[in-house]
């Protein structure tokens, strides 16, 4: 494989949030290139359904917004993979109202529970063995929202900030830690793991194509590119990635 289409092999990738269309992508094309995926969902059923036909997928249920739960699951996967090299953190939701006077507690519990909850728990609880790792990677999608909030999703936007902001603090993290740890004698030698914030206006995939082919999705992000920017943050070098925003909307 070339440098932009990277070897995995060896490599033991989460997916936290697999269930979707998107999860579906990510943990086809990282089991393509090699690396072992452990999907998370909180539903088996549905993870079932979803990536039950991928071979070597390992299917984990577990409910994110659960910390003791997650806490529990990095135990159970370090001592079934040799090193935890990915956290691609894929838990969302949406939730819009009408205006400013529109953004309704409950709507707000909600997204602060799904979209950053669920990110603080995955992010501490695999973090050491994220550290550890020759070349981990953390990624979260966001949103162009960030950039242009409207009032209509407000909360939305407010939360998808936070989980920047939060992404941007485990990257800080990786970088000092690692030299706080002396193993920076070379350049290579020094920080080896990165997180990473993928941003789209919106996904788009084939079977949503399909049901709308009136519909252009202008500026959408097929789940499928949103994949290999993922699998495209191993061919590059941790500190060109850590804490970067990438933006894949056109
Ligand atoms: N879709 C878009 O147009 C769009 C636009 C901008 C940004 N994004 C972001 O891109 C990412 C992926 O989007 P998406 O639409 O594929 O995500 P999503 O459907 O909101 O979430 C992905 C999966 O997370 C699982 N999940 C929900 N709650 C969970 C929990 N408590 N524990 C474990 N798993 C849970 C769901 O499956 P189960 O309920 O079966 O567990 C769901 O299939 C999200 O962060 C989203 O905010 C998406």
């Amino acid at each position: 494989m070339s440098s932009a289409s990277p070897a995995l092999d060896g490599l033991t990738v989460v997916v936290a949030g697999a269930a979707s269309a998107s999860g579906i992508a990510c943990a086809s094309l990282l089991s393509r290139h090699g690396a072992a995926v452990v999907a998370i969902g909180s539903h088996a059923g549905r993870l079932q359904d979803a990536l039950g036909h991928l071979d070597g997928v390992d299917l984990r249920v577990c409910n994110l917004t659960d910390a003791p739960a997650v806490t529990d699951l990095s135990h159970f996967l370090a001592a079934d993979y040799p090193s935890l090299d990915g956290l691609i953190h894929l838990v969302g939701g949406w939730r819009g109202g009408s205006g400013i006077t529109g953004q309704t507690d409950d709507d707000y519990e909600l997204l602060h529970t799904s979209v950053l909850t669920t990110l603080r728990n995955t992010t501490r609880a695999f973090y050491p063995s994220l550290l550890a790792s020759a070349r981990g990677r953390v990624a979260i999608v966001s949103s162009t929202a960030v950039d242009s909030p409207t009032a209509a999703a407000a909360s939305y936007a407010a939360l998808k900030s936070a989980a920047e902001t939060w992404t941007r603090a485990v990257a800080d993290g990786f970088r000092r830690d690692r030299e706080a740890a002396g193993d920076n004698t070379a350049p290579s030698a020094g920080q080896t793991s990165a997180a990473t914030i993928l941003v789209v206006k919106a996904l788009v995939d084939d079977a949503l194509r399909a049901a709308h082919p009136e519909r252009k999705f202008p500026g959408y992000t097929h789940v499928d590119d949103l994949a290999a920017a993922v699998v495209g943050l191993y061919a590059a070098e941790a500190q060109t990635v850590n804490g970067q925003r990438i933006i894949l909307s056109s």
